[in-house]
C-alpha cells in the first residue's frame, strides 16, 4: 500500500489490515490479536479477518471472543486447491487485507493465490529454517527429526512465502535449546513460546519495511 492511500484527511495513518489463515489451535492467532490489542501492533495493525480450514478449530472461538470476523473454508467443499484457495482469496479482497499471515494454516497454497497476494504473505514454522522444512516436515514430524538428530538448539522462523514449502526469505528466527531429555512435546512447547514471540516482531519489521 502506498504512504498515500495510508493517510486521511485528518493525517491520521491507517492501520495495516492483517487476514490470519489458520486450521487449528490458534495459539499464534492469539499472539497476534494480543500484540494488535494491547502489545507492539497496538495502533499499526488489525486483524479484520481469520479464516480457518477447519469449522471447529478453536482459532476460530479465538477470533469471535474479540469480535473479529471469521469464516471456516473448508478444502472438502472444493473440487481442487486453486478453487479452494480462490474462495479465501476472495474473502481476504472482502476485506481490503494487506498482509496475510499463516498461522498452523495446513494446506499448501495455490500459485494463482501467491501471485494474487504477491509480497504480501507471511508463514511461521517451527524449526530453524532451512533446515527440518519442506514437505511432510509439520508438527511433531519436524520436532522429531530434530529430536533424532541430537541438534542442540532448535527453534522458530517467520518467513515470506513464495511458490515452495517453506522456502521465502527469513524474516526473523528465535532459537532455543534441544535439552538432552527433550521428548517431542517438551521441545513443541518451548519452540512455540518462541513462535508467539517472534511473529507478532516479524509483523512489525514488515510494516516498518513496507509501509
Ligand atoms: C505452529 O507450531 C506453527 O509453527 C505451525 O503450526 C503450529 C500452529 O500452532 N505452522 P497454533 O495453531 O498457532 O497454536
Amino acid at each position: 500500500m502506498k504512504l498515500k492511500k495510508m493517510k486521511s484527511k485528518k493525517n491520521i495513518v491507517a492501520k495495516v489490515k492483517i487476514g490470519v489463515l489458520v486450521s487449528g489451535g490458534g495459539t499464534n492467532l492469539q499472539a497476534i490479536i494480543d500484540a494488535c490489542e494491547s502489545g507492539i501492533l497496538k495502533g499499526l495493525a488489525e486483524i479484520v479477518v481469520v479464516i480457518s480450514s477447519r469449522p471447529d478449530a478453536y482459532a476460530l472461538e479465538r477470533a469471535q471472543k474479540h469480535g473479529i470476523h471469521s469464516k471456516p473454508i473448508t478444502r472438502r467443499n472444493f473440487d481442487n486447491d486453486a478453487s479452494f484457495c480462490a474462495a479465501i482469496a476472495e474473502e481476504l479482497k472482502a476485506h481490503s487485507v494487506d498482509l496475510v499471515c499463516l498461522a498452523g494454516f495446513v494446506h499448501m497454497i495455490s500459485p494463482e493465490f501467491i501471485s494474487r497476494f504477491q509480497g504480501k504473505i507471511l508463514n511461521i514454522h517451527p524449526a530453524l529454517l532451512p533446515k527440518y522444512g519442506g514437505k511432510g516436515m509439520y508438527g511433531h514430524h519436524v520436532h522429531n527429526a530434530v529430536i533424532k538428530a541430537r541438534e542442540k538448539e532448535s527453534g522458530a522462523t517467520v518467513h515470506w512465502v513464495d511458490e515452495h514449502y517453506d522456502h521465502g526469505d527469513i524474516i526473523i528466527q528465535k532459537k532455543v535449546p534441544v535439552l538432552p531429555d527433550d521428548n517431542c512435546e517438551s521441545l513443541a512447547k518451548r519452540v512455540l513460546e518462541a513462535e508467539h514471540k517472534i511473529y507478532p516482531q516479524a509483523i512489525l519489521k514488515v510494516i516498518k519495511e513496507k509501509w
